[in-house]
């Protein structure tokens, strides 16, 4: 299969001349995925769980059949410990709360990085600030990774749960989520790793990293937006109160009391975003069907140029590792001296979708000693004329704007 062929099973892509670098914070979506959404609507659309009518059992087979879908696309153990949610924020937040709230104690340490999404930074401050215990970062050096003797300097036995991004979202950097995890291990703490920036580009194998939790979201990975998930050891599920109370997730609801229903569901409150399942499991399928390999191979190519082709523009600062084998699809960079929201607008009358700004990740910024960036972000379906265009682009507002600089 080549690129050609792929893009064409993306519509906006082929119905728009726009050149799309915004992946990171949502992917196209093929017609696939638009199709199994339209096809549950056509014809099994009704409440999985809530009716004993074949309509509403065909939707929760659908619904379930995905869930195991996605348990083995991760290589999960069991498919109870695949949790829907409606993103890898609220993921992040479950675990802050149901986990984290009751197990936190005076003194207690959360690690994170600086490089951490903010939905993996304020739910922490808020739980260290409530049970009274410390929350701790991970700096970046100056090739924008996290040393190993900084991990082993932020990890103690005091440290109860690590929290870390397998790729930022800012810098693209690959974290050493292997070394992360066994370190934290070896303390006695639970790790969670956010895969948002990860899942889409390669493999997740939970029982090979040994991870306790992951989160990610699916509209960063082809699917419709709206749905995510959060994987977690069946052992420390099982122990976790509820995040969220409501319809499907209780066992038996007295006036006073309520016991809570077996995994998965006690963690599934209220109606599920059933389109966005069933789209999710399209988005795995297509996945799969191109191949983790194949969309490496694609993306290494339009990476290394694009790396290559703005490493030759002396005005712009890169926020870039120099190790290609650590930095996966996603380039943040400035022209100096001019605002990155003026960059992207001029980028824009170009056809030209990047994102600007801090990313949500303020702390990272300052750390790094400025308010935002440009970024760039790729998938298998971007071509070296989509870096082409942009090269073009940011020389157009270069030109535009030296005047001022
Ligand atoms: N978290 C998404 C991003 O980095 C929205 O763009």
């Amino acid at each position: 299969m080549d690129i050609e062929e792929i893009k064409k099973d993306f519509p906006l892509l082929v119905n728009s001349p726009i050149t799309y670098l915004d992946s990171g914070a949502t992917t196209q979506k093929p017609i696939q995925v638009i199709n199994a959404v339209k096809e549950f609507y056509e014809k099994y659309n009704s409440n999985p769980h809530r009716g004993a009518y074949s309509l509403s059992v065909e939707a929760t087979e659908v619904y379930e059949n995905t869930r195991t879908k996605i348990a083995n696309f991760i290589n999960a153990k069991h498919s109870e410990e695949i949790i829907f949610t409606k993103n890898a924020t609220e993921a992040l937040n479950l675990i802050a709360y149901s986990y984290g709230l009751n197990n936190l104690k005076k003194d207690d340490e959360v690690v994170i990085s600086i490089m951490e999404h903010h939905s993996n930074l304020v739910p922490w401050q808020k739980v260290t600030k409530t049970t009274g215990s410390k929350l701790n970062y991970m700096y970046i050096n100056d090739e924008y990774e996290i040393p190993n003797e900084e991990i082993e300097k932020k990890i103690t036995n005091k440290t109860k749960i690590v929290g870390i991004a397998h790729i930022s979202n800012v810098l693209g950097t690959i974290n050493n989520i292997k070394k992360i995890i066994k370190y934290a291990h070896k303390n006695g703490a639970i790790v969670i790793i956010d895969c948002s920036q990860s899942i889409a580009h390669m493999k997740i194998d939970v029982q090979e990293l040994d991870a306790d939790f992951i989160v990610f979201s699916g509209h960063k990975m082809l699917s419709p937006l709206g749905i995510g998930v959060l994987y977690g050891k069946s052992n420390i599920l099982n122990k976790m109160t509820p995040f969220l109370m409501g319809g499907d997730m209780i066992e038996y609801v007295y006036e006073q009391e309520t016991t809570f229903a077996p995994l998965p569901n006690k963690f599934e409150a209220g109606t599920q975003n059933v389109e966005g399942v069933v789209g999710l499991g399209a988005a795995i399928d297509y996945i799969e069907n191109i191949g983790y390999n194949k969309i490496q191979e694609l993306e290494k190519e339009i990476i290394s140029y694009a790396r290559q082709k703005l490493s030759k523009l002396d005005y712009i600062k890169l926020y870039l590792t120099p190790n290609e084998e650590s930095h996966s699809a996603v380039i943040s960079f400035n022209i100096i001296g001019i605002h990155p929201h003026d960059v992207a607008s001029i980028l824009d009358s170009q056809g030209v979708c990047i994102r600007s700004g801090n990313h949500c990740a303020q702390p990272l910024m300052r750390f790094l000693g400025i308010d935002s960036t440009c970024r760039a972000s790729f998938y298998f379906y971007n071509t070296k004329e989509d870096v082409d265009k942009l090269i073009m682009a940011l020389n157009k507002a270069y030109d535009m704007f030296k005047k001022y600089i």
